[in-house]
């Protein structure tokens, strides 16, 4: 039990997990930097009132996006594919005004979705805190404001340029802790035939695959259908479809409208009702979930040391922010793991956070097969094993923890 109050309810939340001592999923870093790493205590409860799975502290939005934010979208051409499609499907949805249609993304980090809308003229706007991927997405014609969201910024724009067809958002919602906030200006900024439409890592997934690497600092919540109807209910507003997604392991696609403006399909009651069945709305579920992430734990170091043990040589393919959380509470440093390889430049040079294993590029895993890569970007298996076929011929093996921990 604790007292920490629901974000979204303001009642009690009952913490479900504790992770320990965490540092920034995304805080790489230089040896020079090593005596002010941040770290933050991370666990995670659940509100039975608003059925929302939340981080019961969490870091500054200021020490997490900067100018300096590590993390660029479009290092994943699987990505970059789905946000083409992503916005195809939008300007094909038929919920935009058919003469000047006006789209808003929050958070749209490089532009990598954006840039669709931008290069068919459609009018946009992205709203990106961290200044040096919005920088990127100008790069791509994509128009942006540098600012976090909020109810006064909607306003401003509303009165600026007029409300909004569609806001989305991928990834991002599940970032923001004053996520009523959030919607407030949703509420404000949308046409009365406007939609939202939004995508984030989905916690049935999270519970029935034990890829509990979701939960770190940038993830305030993960959502449920439930809670997200919960949440824009508390604005009169309502599900009118949900969309199962493959990105992130296991996303979930909601799109919403102010209450009536639409039929609600009938992906809705289903989703739902199947929530209700994988008990997403009960703290027992939470409980079960620990038990599952504690054994990961302990199958996935026992392996470890015992490749280690056999003198096997064991390296890290991606430095995900989601591997932090798997480094740091399974204590799995340089001596299991000699280094991670990763496409991302500024990645490259600097050390993983907490566990301080080095991040190499990614020439250096070709160059000098190991015996055994641990797979930390495990939601991009397919194209990662569908590129590396070579290094499994050589004799390459690969290993995985999601949904269980296993060699591959
Ligand atoms: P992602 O799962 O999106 O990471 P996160 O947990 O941070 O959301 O993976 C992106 C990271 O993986 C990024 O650091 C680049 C790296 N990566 C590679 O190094 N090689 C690859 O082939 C892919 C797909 C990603």
């Amino acid at each position: 039990m604790t007292a920490k109050l629901c974000r979204v309810s303001n009642t009690p939340l009952k913490q479900v997990l504790d992770f320990g001592k965490q540092p920034l999923g995304n805080g790489f870093l230089e040896k020079k930097d090593f005596a002010n790493e941040y770290f933050f205590p991370m666990s995670v409860g659940f509100s039975e009132v608003s059925m929302m799975f939340q981080l019961l502290e969490q870091p500054n939005p200021e020490i997490m996006f900067h100018d300096h934010y590590a993390f660029y979208s479009s290092t994943s051409g699987f990505m970059a594919n789905h946000f083409k499609q992503f916005a195809e499907e939008v300007i094909n949805s038929g919920y935009l005004s058919k003469t000047s249609p006006f789209v808003i993304e929050l958070g749209c980090n490089d532009g990598i979705m954006l840039k669709n809308f931008a290069s068919k003229g459609i009018q946009h706007l992205g709203i990106e805190p961290s200044l040096n991927v919005a920088k990127e997405a100008n790069k791509h014609g994509v128009r942006t404001r540098s600012e976090f969201f909020s109810e006064e910024l909607a306003e401003t724009i509303v009165k600026e340029e007029g409300q909004i067809d569609a806001f989305l958002a991928a990834n991002v919602m599940c970032h923001i802790p004053d996520i009523l906030g959030v919607v407030k200006g949703i509420k404000k900024l949308l046409k009365p035939t406007g939609v939202v439409m939004f995508e984030d890592p989905y916690l049935g997934d999270v519970i029935a695959k034990t890829s509990y690497d979701q939960i770190y600092d940038e993830h305030v919540f993960l959502f449920s259908a439930l809670s997200i109807k919960y949440l824009f209910g508390l604005c009169d507003m309502e599900l009118i479809d949900l969309q199962p997604q493959k990105t992130h392991g296991g996303s979930m696609r909601y799109v919403l409208a102010h209450k009536g403006a639409y039929p609600v399909k009938n992906s809705v009651p289903e989703i739902l009702a199947k929530e209700m069945a994988q008990g997403l709305d009960k703290l027992e579920t939470f409980d079960k979930f620990r038990e599952s992430v504690e054994q990961s734990k302990i199958d996935l170091v026992n392996l470890l040391k015992d490749l280690k043990a056999k003198g096997k040589k064991v390296v890290g393919y991606a430095a995900t922010s989601k591997s932090t959380t798997v480094l740091n509470y399974c204590g799995i440093g340089p001596d299991l793991i000699e280094y991670i390889c990763d496409t991302t430049p500024i990645k490259q040079g600097k050390l993983s956070p907490g566990m301080h294993i080095p991040v190499v590029p990614y020439e250096t895993f070709a160059a000098n097969s190991p015996d055994y890569a641990f797979l930390l970007a495990w939601n991009h298996a397919e194209e990662i094993m569908g590129k590396e076929k070579k290094y499994v011929e050589s004799g390459g093996k690969w290993i995985i923890h999601v949904p269980k921990v296993q060699v591959l």
